[in-house]
């Protein structure tokens, strides 16, 4: 087996971040096949004054205006005339697609696909995404509209970096990401994340489970250096994020361990300028997330957001008496070593995540009810296995602890008010139990893909019919 691993080879949104201000989605349909065949052929040929070309994973030495890189459905992979035998190589989650796995994600009541927007009220039409990302808006119309002489475009959604790199609940967001074997990503110098084996994040590769590889769809120019893509369109409720804050640090004022969780005398540690109502806010952001609303990781400040001491942002594990509670949206989304159920999962379910935010900015003192949320994809080589597996197993049933068996995720979980509870971690092991948690986040969309090699957009490309 050939491990020895070729970026060139590679779309580069796979193995490392762009880190541009901008993102255009566009969710396209092959309405002639001739056309968008062409189109993928001279993309992955270096483009032409009318086609982009394809952005690869090696490093550059000038930062180009745009990237681009497409991911493909499974309905697209057929409307582009891929054979029978080689469809039926895909795996069984990957061919049904996102909307056929709603309830093992939680797309049930608002989040269901059935109310889901167009175009993916139609998902039998959504055939590829293509991803510019660029700094500059214009860059981004321009490659629109060369796109749109080989597809018909169904949707655009365009996302933006939030300033600090925060998302709509007002955490800083993009510090946890896998490190890969055999790749060096310049924007994580200092990042001392566990180093994962390439079969994580792409076909064809070992993975950390001794002996599984996960399964190349052939023929292997089409699988070989593929990756999956779990697109997802989340809307988040960031009124009802602030209004639950302000509901739970209510209840804590008369809690009578309150001052375990926020130091009466240090109020300054959780937040210059807070009173004690509004430091418990923080502390349970904090508990609910894992990190701080800065980044900071609970695990290695419980006591404050703002350490004396300069902390790890991506360097801790879990154990037995951690303080970052097992139900935190951190730990359930990656127990890194910690103690879990399934020992044997420990760092197989590694998602590589990139997204950038869309809709109109929040503003927490005037708050609205206006859509806005996270254009996030979650990237690996399996997508039961691990986007699947992280979605069901551990975000939403909790069975990785007993302790949280029964509780979704605090954040992303598909809660009720009625039934919903998370227990914060107190320092003296006892912990003091939330309730009435509504579902903050409702998916609003969303599709599979495969995120062919370059290898594989020149194969299909020259598929006859
Ligand atoms: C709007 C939706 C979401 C929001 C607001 C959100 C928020 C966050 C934040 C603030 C962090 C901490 C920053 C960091 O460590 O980089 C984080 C980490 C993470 N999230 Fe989410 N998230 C969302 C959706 C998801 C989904 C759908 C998944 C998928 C399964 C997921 C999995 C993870 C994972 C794996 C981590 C890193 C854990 C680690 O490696 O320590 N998140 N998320």
């Amino acid at each position: 087996m050939n491990t020895k691993l070729d970026l060139a080879d590679i779309q580069g949104n796979i193995l490392r971040g762009y880190r541009r201000d901008l993102v255009r989605h566009l969710i396209l349909e092959v309405t002639d096949r001739a056309a968008a065949r062409r189109f993928l052929g001279s993309a992955v040929d270096g483009g032409s004054d009318t086609v982009p070309a394809i952005t690869p994973g090696e490093l550059w030495d000038i930062k180009p205006p745009f990237c681009f890189n497409i991911g493909i459905t499974y309905e697209g992979l057929r409307a582009l005339g891929t054979p029978p035998e080689h469809l039926k190589t895909f795996p069984t989650e990957f061919a049904q697609g996102m909307t056929m796995r709603a309830m093992k994600l939680g797309d049930f009541g608002d989040s269901a696909p059935e109310k889901w927007p167009a175009p993916f009220d139609r998902p039998d039409r959504v055939h590829l995404i293509a991803s510019i990302h660029s700094d500059i808006a214009d860059q981004l119309d321009m490659v629109e509209q060369q796109v749109a002489e080989a597809f018909t475009v169904l949707g655009v959604r365009n996302g933006r970096n939030l300033p600090e790199g925060k998302v709509f609940f007002g955490y800083v967001d993009g510090i946890s990401q896998p490190r890969f074997e055999q790749v060096y990503d310049p924007e994580q110098e200092g990042v001392d994340e566990p180093i994962d084996p390439l079969g994580t994040a792409l076909l064809g590769y070992p993975t950390k489970q001794d002996g599984v590889l996960f399964r190349v769809p052939t023929p292997h120019a089409l699988g070989f250096n593929g990756s999956f893509n779990a697109f997802r369109i989340l809307a988040q409720d960031a009124a009802g994020f602030e209004a639950y804050l302000d509901q739970a640090a209510d209840a804590l004022m008369e809690h009578p361990k309150r001052e375990q969780l926020v130091d009466p005398n240090n109020l300054d540690l959780i937040g210059k300028g807070l009173d004690m109502h509004g430091a418990l806010r923080e502390v349970v952001a904090a508990q609910m997330c894992g990190r701080w609303r800065n980044g900071i990781p609970y695990e290695l400040s419980p006591d404050a957001q703002w350490p004396e001491q300069e902390v790890s942002l991506t360097n801790f594990d879990y154990t037995h008496v951690s303080r970052c509670p097992a139900g935190s949206h951190l730990r359930r989304g990656n127990p890194r070593g910690g103690p879990i159920v399934q020992r044997i999962a420990n760092y197989t379910r590694r998602l590589v995540r990139r997204g950038m935010s869309y809709g109109p900015d929040f503003d927490p003192q005037n708050p609205d009810t206006e859509e806005r949320g996270l254009l996030g994809s979650f990237i690996g080589a399996n997508i039961g296995a691990q986007f699947e597996a992280v979605m069901c197993d551990w975000i939403n049933l909790g069975l990785q602890d007993p302790r949280i068996t029964g509780a979704n995720d605090p954040l992303l979980g598909a809660n009720t008010p009625e039934t919903s509870w998370f227990d914060m971690s107190l320092p003296d092991g006892e912990s003091i139990r939330l309730h009435g948690f509504p579902r903050l986040i409702n998916t609003r969309g969303g599709a599979y893909t495969f995120l062919p090699s370059l290898t594989a957009i020149k194969y299909l490309s020259e598929l006859s019919d």
